[in-house]
């Protein structure tokens, strides 16, 4: 369905090159806010993930959107933390098997690592970094799952197929963007930044 933006609504970048992240937002927002991504803007850059924490990685392309344009914008890293990998792949989600590694190169590695391990809970993370008025805030949401044996489903993207939320039997990437935008670690940082921005608002 077509999305209606209202003349008064609040415009942000979200500054990010990843469709899929940006379809969940709006799937989380509802029209809420008027989304707009890099390639919308007419942005094209690759902003590096090069820290040790998901909130300096956000926060770096938060910041950067934000010089480069002067306009509010967000940004969000996720990680993936793998109990019995101690926290692994975790901010090195993107790159767990090399730099240049694919989705289906990181999932297989993960799957790897774990043959034969019997603990397998590990969760989502993802850390928000709004610029509003030339200032920082930051969101943060999770989601409690476990890793599965094989990897199955076809909707989502990155480690979707192999990742169970807990009290579901179904991986992400089998339950698909209607429950995942109700249960995931996006959606949970994302209304943490949905109910400032209200609280704003409304003053
Ligand atoms: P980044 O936040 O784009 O740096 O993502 C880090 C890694 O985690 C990438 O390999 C993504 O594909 C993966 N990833 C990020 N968010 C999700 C998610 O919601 N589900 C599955 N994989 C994800």
């Amino acid at each position: 369905m077509p999305q209606t933006t209202l003349p008064f609504m609040r415009k942000i970048i979200f500054a990010s090159n990843n469709k899929h992240k940006a379809e969940e937002i709006r799937a989380v927002l509802g029209g809420q806010f008027d989304i707009i991504t890099l390639k919308e803007a007419g942005i094209e850059i690759d902003i590096p993930e090069p820290h040790e924490t998901l909130a300096e990685n956000a926060s770096e392309k938060s910041m950067v959107i934000h010089r480069l344009t002067g306009m509010d914008c967000f940004s969000e890293d996720t990680g993936l933390e793998v109990d019995a990998l101690g926290g692994a792949p975790g901010v090195r989600s993107a790159r767990y098997a090399g730099e240049q590694a694919n989705a289906d190169e990181n999932l297989q590695k993960l799957l790897a690592e774990m043959k034969g391990i019997e603990h397998r809970a590990a969760r989502f993370r993802t850390v928000i970094s709004l610029i509003l008025n030339g200032q920082e805030y930051i969101f943060e949401g999770t989601c409690e799952g476990s890793i599965t044996n094989s990897a199955s489903g076809s909707t989502g993207f990155g480690y979707d197929p192999v990742f169970m939320p807990a009290q579901y039997d179904k991986t992400f990437a089998e339950l698909g963007i209607e429950v995942k935008s109700v249960i995931s670690h996006r959606k949970k940082a994302i209304e943490k930044m949905t109910a400032f921005l209200g609280a704003i608002e409304n003053k």
